[in-house]
């Protein structure tokens, strides 16, 4: 028993390994606020301090889902208002995000200079001994690639101002690495803003290769959001935001809108999005691509990988026995549904190629490389 939990635990820092790519230790960035910047127009966008429970509600969780929800975080409100609350763990990646859900409309920001933060760490004063990250999305889909640049909280004693970010801060990156080559932000292609995201994570975005924050402080950590907005020389007409932004679960990928589709369409949309969000599911893909790694480096079967990272996650979430095997059998009902939900397509699927495969041969040409 000691023996397979002590494997699997090599298993998991041999899968870390060789998905982590080269990193270098990253220097701590300089705080940008500067009094120039905090003289300048403020416009928030996400004003927490004024209406906490309605804005909390359009940021949702982007949390490292490798194995099963390794580190984990969400905004809490409460008397003091929204807190971004979370406990990183580096082991199996270790990062804490939240991002706002997909704006229907994006904002037109082209008048600022930049984007601040206003928060304050309050769990402990190591503002520096984590990277924060802040990012921008110009493009209507949610993938990987978004704009990033470094900010950081005021600490717990509260002195200092908001970070001001100007958007040639901003670079593009593919999660913590930067994409080579590209130009940076522009106030030109902030015309059209689809979404902002924080980041907490031991990798900084300064270069081409990650950087490692020299002694990281893991575990729990916990932010006041005051505001996020723009800056410049002018107020930014920005419309009131809670409108634009459609409902989305944690983790998902974001809605397509229906607009004066008919009813059956509608209708269609609801039945079909459950399942779809349950086959194409990004949890189930990570922890597949989990599984598979783990299989490569000695598990025995798929279902032996499942076993392993139930353990890796029961002990690092602190479950009971029962708990961490009702969360295993929970994972693996999804899973078999999912498939069982695309058993019809990848029948039809080969029922085609097949088809074409068999015409092919029988007038004499060569048949389709496999699938
Ligand atoms: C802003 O960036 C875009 C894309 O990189 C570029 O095409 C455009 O020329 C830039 N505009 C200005 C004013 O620099
Ligand atoms: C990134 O890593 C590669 C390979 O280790 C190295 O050749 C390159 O100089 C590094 N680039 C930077 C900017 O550190």
């Amino acid at each position: 028993m000691l023996r397979s939990t002590a494997l699997c635990i090599a298993l998991l820092q041999a899968a870390t390994a060789l998905v982590s790519p080269r990193f270098a230790l990253r220097r701590t960035p300089p705080l940008r606020s500067t009094t120039a910047a905090y003289e300048r127009e403020r416009t928030p966008v996400f004003n927490f301090d004024a209406a906490p429970e309605a804005t909390a509600a359009l940021w949702e969780r982007i949390d490292d889902v490798v194995m099963g929800g390794v580190s984990s975080s969400k905004i809490v409100v409460g008397d003091g208002g929204a807190e971004w609350r979370g406990i990183v763990r580096t082991d199996g990646g270790g990062f804490c995000g939240t991002r706002t859900a997909a704006l229907d409309a994006p904002l037109d920001l082209s008048k600022a200079d930049g984007v601040y933060v206003d928060a304050i760490l309050t769990s402990d004063a190591d503002v520096a001994r984590r990277a924060w990250k802040l990012t921008l999305r110009t493009a209507a889909s949610r993938s990987e690639i978004v704009y990033s640049a470094e900010w950081a909280p005021r600490g717990p004693d509260g002195v200092g101002g908001p970070t001001f970010v100007p958007f040639s801060d901003f670079k593009l990156v593919r999660g913590p690495r930067i994409v080579e080559g590209a130009p940076p932000l522009n106030a030109t292609q902030c015309a059209s803003v689809y979404g902002f995201g924080l980041t907490l994570s031991r990798f900084g975005a300064a270069s081409v290769n990650m950087t490692e924050v020299e002694n990281f402080r893991d575990g729990p950590f916990a932010v006041k959001l005051n505001a996020v907005g723009v800056y410049g020389d002018q107020k930014v007409d920005v419309p009131a935001i809670g409108k634009n932004v459609q409902e989305s679960k944690p983790n998902s990928a974001g809605r397509p809108t229906i607009k004066n589709n008919g009813l059956i369409l509608g209708l269609a949309l609801t039945v079909l999005r459950p399942i779809a969000s349950l086959v194409f599911s990004e949890e189930g893909r990570r922890r597949r691509q989990a599984r598979r790694m783990l299989i490569k480096r000695g598990c025995k079967s798929d279902w032996a990988a499942r076993v392993y990272g139930q353990r890796v996650v029961k002990r690092m979430r602190g479950l009971g026995a029962g708990a961490a095997r009702l969360e295993g059998l929970r994972e693996f009902a999804k899973d078999a549904a999912a498939y069982a939900l695309s058993f019809p397509l990848r029948l039809a699927f080969r029922a085609i190629f097949g088809t074409v495969r068999l015409i092919r041969r029988l007038r004499g040409k060569k048949a389709l490389p496999a699938l």
